[in-house]
């Protein structure tokens, strides 16, 4: 029996079967390009972040060509930054000016974004910044871009985080009342273990993790809501690595979602030369859903409102493969079954799917699969494998190979097929298990 995670409130029905979402990290640090911490690292003051705000002007943004990229490289739900660290709203909130509206560009972004991937047939997310460090009312600690000028904060010790909080609570209710159905809730983030002497970081207690929890669930039932709030929640957020199995919390496994990177920045970052491979991407995507997780994959779109062309590129790749292998991702979960060295499992009721990221020489050893194997075929171009069970008790000589007990050998092309990682789905006899 596959590994069945712990129940969660949220639905989280469709989300462990679709596996694969895009994640928009958008907003005015899309023009110094260099991170979308650059406020924090560079200390930079609101004065002089201003000159992004009054020169954000994404002419060319066309949320309808970004879900196309994103379907095309079988995406099936996104989370976007509705408000990041720095404060900046993409939406026409009441509850502040600084917000997309009032920059050069004079409208919403947001809005037209949801309409969008609605429309492509997406499930949206909000991703949204429990830290802010333009807010008036958000007491400066050792994040905040303004921890090292003693001045300012000594004329800002006034600040008063249950106004804050009220400011966090208003806007998230704004978001989903708005926006019609929205099935993530992606908060960002609690760090109450942070203490810097003079100041101790925020978590729980500050934003009344309890009272927005309920909110939440209240305005959208069935909405899943990630672990960040410091309370728990619905999906738990490895962030920018592969965990080694299926993530537990008290020894059980649980639903979860790595969010991934293209290349180390969620920000748009002009300069990066970090830029993971197609090739690394679909395994990473690969590795997750064989322990039973998903991927959440980045995009930091530019101040024209464009992917860059290094991104594209990449959801293209990405798509050519899914276009061809898609069942073995969307419905998969992780196989009880033990893969060969250099390939990953996932599972599908009778369907087991071995992925190989090293192309062995012609024979590829399964173990505990003797007896249980009905059919195998290459799944790009569903041509037959055929396998043998070897006697492990053979005497090799010459052609003749000694098997491995208990193990099938499938017998491969010795050219690798054409695709970044070639799949051999295998169909297992009825009831056949680990
Ligand atoms: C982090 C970072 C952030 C990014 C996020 C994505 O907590 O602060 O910049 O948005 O994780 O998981």
């Amino acid at each position: 029996m596959p590994i069945q995670p712990e129940p969660t409130v949220g639905d989280t029905s469709w989300f462990v079967h679709d596996r694969f979402g895009l994640f928009i990290h958008w907003g005015i640090y899309a023009l110094p390009a260099r991170h979308e911490w650059v406020k924090n690292r560079e200390r930079i003051p609101d004065e002089v972040y201003q000159k992004y705000f009054d020169h954000f002007d994404p002419d060319l943004y066309d949320p309808r060509v970004w879900a196309q990229e994103a379907k095309y490289a079988g995406m099936k739900y996104t989370v976007i930054t509705t408000k990041h660290h720095d404060g900046f709203c993409l939406w026409d909130s009441a509850y502040t000016d600084y917000k997309a509206p009032n920059t050069p560009y004079g409208k919403d972004v947001l809005r037209p974004f949801v309409e969008a991937f609605r429309d492509a047939g997406f499930k949206i997310g909000f991703y949204h910044s429990l830290i802010d460090w333009h807010h008036p009312e958000y007491p400066i600690d050792g994040l905040h871009p303004m921890r090292d000028n003693e001045e300012f904060r000594k004329q800002n010790a006034h600040r008063d985080i249950r106004k804050y909080r009220e400011y966090l609570h208003n806007q998230t209710r704004e978001l989903l009342t708005q926006f019609g159905k929205i099935h993530i809730m992606w908060f960002d983030f609690s760090y109450s273990g942070a203490d810097w002497g003079w100041s101790k970081g925020k978590g729980k207690e500050d934003w009344d993790s309890e009272r927005l929890l309920a909110m939440v669930r209240e305005l959208q039932p069935g909405i899943i809501v990630n672990d960040r709030l410091e309370i728990g929640g619905d999906i738990k957020t490895p962030e920018q690595y592969q965990p080694t199995g299926w993530l537990t919390v008290d020894g059980k496994p649980v639903v979860w979602e790595a969010c991934q990177t293209m290349n180390g920045s969620w920000g748009y970052h002009r300069d990066n030369l970090d830029w993971k491979s197609p090739e690394m991407l679909i395994q990473m995507l690969i590795d997750t859903v064989s322990k039973g997780g998903n991927m959440l994959l980045n995009v930091g779109p530019n101040g024209r409102g464009e992917f860059e062309p290094k991104a594209i590129e990449r959801l293209r790749a990405i798509g050519d493969w899914m276009r061809l292998h898609n069942r073995s991702i969307y419905g998969c979960t992780a196989s009880d079954f033990t893969p060969p060295p250099d390939a990953r499992y996932t599972q599908n009721g009778n369907r087991l799917y071995l992925h190989l990221f090293a192309w062995p020489y012609r024979h590829v050893h399964l173990p505990g699969l003797a007896g249980k194997i009905e059919y195998a075929q290459l799944l790009n171009d569903a041509s037959e494998i055929r396998y043998r069970e070897i006697d492990p008790n053979a005497t090799p000589q010459n052609t003749q190979m000694r098997g491995l007990a208990g193990a099938v050998t499938l017998e491969l092309p010795v050219q690798k097929p054409p695709v970044t990682v070639p799949v051999i789905e295998i169909f297992l006899k009825e009831g056949a298990t680990a």
